[in-house]
């Protein structure tokens, strides 16, 4: 790093350009790049002798041939820029993908180009949730857990591998947060997606989109599409009607879903908090479907105790009492509604400790929100 940053300062043009071109890295690392899923973007700037050309495949293996051989060396980061050396010296392709991270192009890595466009958000995302922390939802880290082994292993089941499973159930019961941890956890790519940022703006975006997403999980098999809030893409035709490009869509994730080569290992997973809305073609194609429950007395005090722990400032009370007024809550409203409203309370009143009061109040504004009247759509 150190190495750049001085280079960086006595620079000619040149130097500058090359080393970004062939970023032949320092602390090199050794992992073999899988898959680089590229989408194109264009010159460093434009002046009008040239304009941005329109970049189209119309054959995917020898691009990767021509990528393969113009980029073979180079690091690979997500979010980083990759430089067309020969056709059209300095366009810019962005990295959208690279499995593993940081990683080296060779002649048997992946490359694709995508047409992605900007909302469909694959996402990187840095926490440090363990499967462990999500209390109870014992079936679905056990079912994680499985395909986690199937992964590691897929001839191990033969014909019987774990294809896809759909996590139903109440809010705010840990569906997301699983797949947080999942992206933790996994050794595998994991493509995790919410559905609505699977539609795009025009007509055939979603499904093009949709194709994209699958076709980048199997050049990267095994692998795992994680896609939350289901519901938004798979609707139930009786509703299609409120959006035109819906059947479009659930058309595509249905090609998708049948067209993919299991050998391969590519494992799906939808969530979603209204499987009645799904259209049945997609829910039957799930071969598991698993409840998410709202947690029980034990499952209470264990969250409480959880989210107490990391409380900026003391919380001084029973929680074998807070648990016997929180029935029916979920892990969402016990941390959102109850102990951050009660921590906020606290603060405000600029105590140093988080007390029974301002449970009480906590409870008694949570109370107050449910008497209302319910958006029919909520
Ligand atoms: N089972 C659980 N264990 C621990 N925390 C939970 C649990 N369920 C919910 N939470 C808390 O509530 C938040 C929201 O849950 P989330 O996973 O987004 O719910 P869902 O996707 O099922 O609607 C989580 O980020 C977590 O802080
Ligand atoms: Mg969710």
């Amino acid at each position: 790093m150190v190495g750049i940053l001085v280079k960086l300062k006595n620079i000619t043009p040149d130097t500058l350009v090359s080393e970004k071109k062939v970023k032949k890295n320092i602390n090199e690392p050794n992992k073999e790049a899988k898959l680089v899923a590229l989408q194109s973007i264009g010159y460093p700037f434009l002046c009008n002798l040239v304009e941005n050309p329109k970049i189209e495949i119309f054959d995917k293996e020898l691009f990767e041939l021509y990528a393969q051989e113009q980029w073979e060396g180079c690091i690979v980061d997500e979010g980083s820029f990759l430089f067309d050396q020969k056709l059209l010296p300095d366009y810019a392709f962005k990295i959208v993908k690279a499995h593993p991270d940081n990683s080296k192009i060779t002649d048997n890595t992946s490359i694709l180009l995508i047409e992605v466009q900007e909302s469909l958000e694959i996402k990187h995302i840095n926490t440090n949730i363990q499967m462990e922390d999500i209390i109870g939802q014992e079936r679905a880290k056990t079912k994680c857990k499985i395909i986690m082994k199937y992964l590691k292993e897929p001839d191990k089941f033969k014909e019987w591998a774990p294809r896809n499973v759909l996590f139903y159930g109440t809010p705010g019961t840990g569906k997301t947060m699983l797949a947080k941890s999942l992206s933790n956890e996994l050794k595998v790519p994991l493509f995790l997606v919410k559905a609505t940022s699977l539609i795009g703006e025009h007509v055939g975006d979603g499904a093009r989109q949709i194709h994209e997403l699958f076709e980048m999980a199997s050049a990267s098999a095994p692998s795992v599409i994680f896609i939350d809030e289901m519901d938004a893409i798979g609707l139930d035709r009786k509703y299609q009607s409120l959006r035109g490009d819906v059947s479009e869509v659930v058309n595509a994730l249905l090609t998708e879903m049948d067209g993919i080569d299991h050998h391969k290992g590519v494992v799906t997973i939808g969530a979603t908090n209204n499987p009645h809305l799904l259209d049945f073609a997609i829910r039957s194609r799930f071969e598991e479907e698993i409840k998410f429950t709202l947690p029980d007395i034990k499952e209470r005090l264990k969250i409480l105790e959880l989210y107490t722990e990391t409380m900026p400032i003391k919380a001084d009370i029973n929680l074998d009492k807070l648990v016997k007024c929180t029935k029916g809550m979920s892990g969402r409203d016990l941390k959102e509604r109850i102990l951050k409203v009660a921590l906020h309370k606290a603060i405000y009143e600029d105590k140093d400790s988080v007390t029974w009061e301002h449970m009480k109040y906590a409870l008694k504004q949570h109370k107050t929100k449910q008497n209302e009247p319910k958006n029919m759509f909520a």
